[in-house]
This record gives structure tokens, C-alpha cells and sequence, in this order.
């Protein structure tokens, strides 16, 4: 038995990173990564069984509607299908249509939000009642291993102290209402893929002092996070954040993702706190500055990102419940 299914899944951020896998095959990182799920830069996926021998995968056009996905684009959502099938162990062929929130091409990861939309869509398809931890690895095991953060809300750790490779709630969303409001700075497509990033972190010569680093790291994030502790979670997210690129920039070959804008964004970051702003920045693996701040905080630093002719456009976002199963497919 199947049926049609659509799925909204969220982004998120990382506080703490993922760089680096320990086990490529089964995207395994060799640190546990915390991020916050976003509310706003979501994927909504549809998904129906189709009696032909081929899946068919389409996406939201910029105008509105739907249209084929690049060979590319196909050929990833292919290989996540064909997992998804060996593991419920069916061989139906499916009509897949994604569509983010987001504009595509404004340097906005899509892979975590969309893989784990497929993953729970499908698992709704097929009609398979399965927990958050599954729904992770399910996600994970398209290769994105942000993506198995993506299946719940709030404050997520993965993988969790607990099990290997299985994500977990640290906090729910409603614990510590932050925002998330980022400064687009770049919007052509990344030069170096995470994958790539991944496969070079261990070349670097900061590789092993970072991770011996990260457990006193991460246990402070946490626990600021618990006790709702702005001042002593933002100097440990921007070193975080400056670590991932250290590590970066230093591997061999080098990899750079920041742009003179990303500098001058982290200038401004720096000078609100200064000034008594409650606000923090991180960075992914491209050049957008996700700008991490309380809701008393937010409407002064989107005004201080939108006087920057180097910000390309603003997207405010922030923590959210995680993703759900809705009612308007978009075929
Ligand atoms: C820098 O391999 O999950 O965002 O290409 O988005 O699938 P995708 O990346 P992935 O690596 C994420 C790397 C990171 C840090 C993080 O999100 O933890």
C-alpha cells in the first residue's frame, strides 16, 4: 500500500560543526556537531508511486510551477530513492516534486532540509510509522549528514552521545526562542561541495588539535544553551564558526568559502555586541553570515545588514518545531 505524501522538512544551523568524516560510505563525522532547526528555509516535498520504470524528479521553477530538475539534481534524489526502496525493501518507482522556501541559488544549502523531506515522505508513502532516530539515519544515509539533524525541532545534537550515527533532541524550540537572520553575501554556487570539504579536513594541520577542542566546545554551547545564556554562547559559536574555516583554509589543497563581505559582516557583528547587542555569527561552508541573536535583538541587526551594499538580501529566520506532514502537495 502507498499513497501520495507530502512533507515540509527545515534547515538548520550549526553551532557546532560537522567537518570531517570518519567513514565516507556510511556518513560517519568524526565529531558530534549541535545545530538549531530553522522555521522559515524549509523544503516542501511531494511524493507519489508512478507505474513507470523510471522516478521522475521535478522542482519549483522560479516562476511558479514545476520543471524537470537538472541530470544532476536528478541523479541525487535517485540514489536516496534507491536507498529509501532497499530499506522498506519495495521496488515502486516514485514522481518526486521539491520546492524551498528558499530561492535557489542565494547560497542556501538545500541538501539537509531536502534530503530529510524525502526521507519522511517516502516513509509516509509507503505508509511506515517511524521514530525521530530512524528518520535521522534515514536522512543521513543520503550522504548529508546535516540532514539527520533536519528531522526534529529545537536543539539537536548528532549523533548523539547514546548511538552511533543517530541524531537527538538536546532542547525543544520553545526552551530558547533565537533568531537567525543571514546575510546573504554570495549566491553563485559553491566552488568546493561539503563532501569535498569533508574528504580534505584531516589534511589540515589543525585538524587533531580541533577535535581534541571540541568536547569542552560543545559542552558549553549546551549548557548555555540550557541556562539561556546569550553572553556565554556567542564568543564559543563565532570560534567555532572561524575554526570550521580554519581548518578550511589550511587543508591541502586550501579551501576558501568567505568573500570580503563575510568579513566585513563579522566586523559588524562584533561591534553591535560590543555595544550591548545580543547577537553572534556563524558561517557554513560558503560566505553567508548566519547572525545568531535574541528576538529583542533581531529588527536592529536586520537594519544594520540592510545599509551594507555587500549584503545581497536578508532572510530572517529562527528556531522552529521541526518538520510535518501537510496537506498541500504540490502536484
Ligand atoms: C559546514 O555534508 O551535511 O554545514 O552539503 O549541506 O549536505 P551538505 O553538507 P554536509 O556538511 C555540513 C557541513 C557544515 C557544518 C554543519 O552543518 O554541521
Amino acid at each position: 500500500m502507498s499513497r501520495k505524501a507530502t512533507v515540509v522538512a527545515p534547515s538548520n544551523i550549526a553551532l557546532i560543526k560537522y567537518w570531517g568524516t570518519s567513514d565516507l560510505e556510511r556518513t560517519l563525522p568524526f565529531n558530534p556537531s549541535l545545530s538549531m532547526t530553522l522555521r522559515e528555509c524549509v523544503t516542501r516535498t511531494t511524493v507519489e508511486p508512478i507505474s513507470d520504470q523510471k522516478d521522475e524528479v521535478l522542482v519549483g521553477a522560479t516562476g511558479g510551477g514545476l520543471e524537470p530538475a537538472s541530470p544532476a539534481f536528478s541523479a541525487g534524489v535517485e540514489a536516496h530513492l534507491e536507498h529509501l526502496r532497499s530499506w522498506a525493501g519495495v521496488t515502486e518507482r516514485f514522481r518526486v516534486a521539491t520546492q524551498n522556501s528558499f530561492p535557489m541559488g542565494a547560497g542556501m544549502a538545500s541538501s539537509a532540509s531536502g534530503f530529510a523531506a524525502l526521507a519522511l515522505a517516502i516513509a509516509a508513502a509507503l505508509e511506515r510509522e517511524i521514530s525521530a532516530e530512524t528518520a535521522s539515519v534515514l536522512a543521513r544515509e543520503s550522504g548529508s549528514g546535516s540532514a539527520a539533524r533536519s528531522v526534529m525541532g529545537g536543539y539537536v545534537e548528532w549523533p548523539s552521545a547514546a548511538t552511533e550515527g543517530v541524531a537527538a533532541q538536546v532542547l525543544p524550540a520553545d526552551h530558547w526562542d533565537l533568531r537567525d537572520v543571514i546575510a546573504i553575501l554570495d549566491t553563485t554556487e559553491k566552488r568546493v561541495s561539503s563532501r569535498a570539504g569533508h574528504k580534505l579536513a584531516e589534511t589540515s594541520p589543525y585538524f587533531k588539535p580541533r577535535l581534541q577542542q571540541l568536547p569542552e566546545r560543545l559542552a558549553e554551547v549546551r549548557s548555555s544553551l540550557q541556562s539561556r545564556d546569550f553572553a556565554r554562547l556567542a564568543p564559543v559559536v563565532e570560534e567555532e564558526a572561524i575554526d570550521l574555516h580554519l581548518i578550511a583554509m589550511s587543508s591541502r589543497p586550501p579551501i576558501f568559502y568567505w568573500r570580503p563581505g563575510t568579513l566585513i559582516v563579522l566586523e559588524v557583528v562584533r561591534a553591535m555586541r560590543e555595544s550591548g547587542v545580543e547577537v553572534c555569527a556563524t558561517m557554513d561552508a560558503g560566505a553567508n553570515v548566519h547572525l545568531i541573536c535574541t528576538p529583542e535583538a533581531e529588527t536592529a541587526v536586520v537594519e544594520a545588514l540592510e545599509v551594507l551594499p555587500e549584503v545581497e538580501g536578508v532572510i530572517r529566520d529562527g528556531v522552529g518545531s521541526g518538520p510535518r506532514e501537510i496537506d498541500e502537495p504540490l502536484f
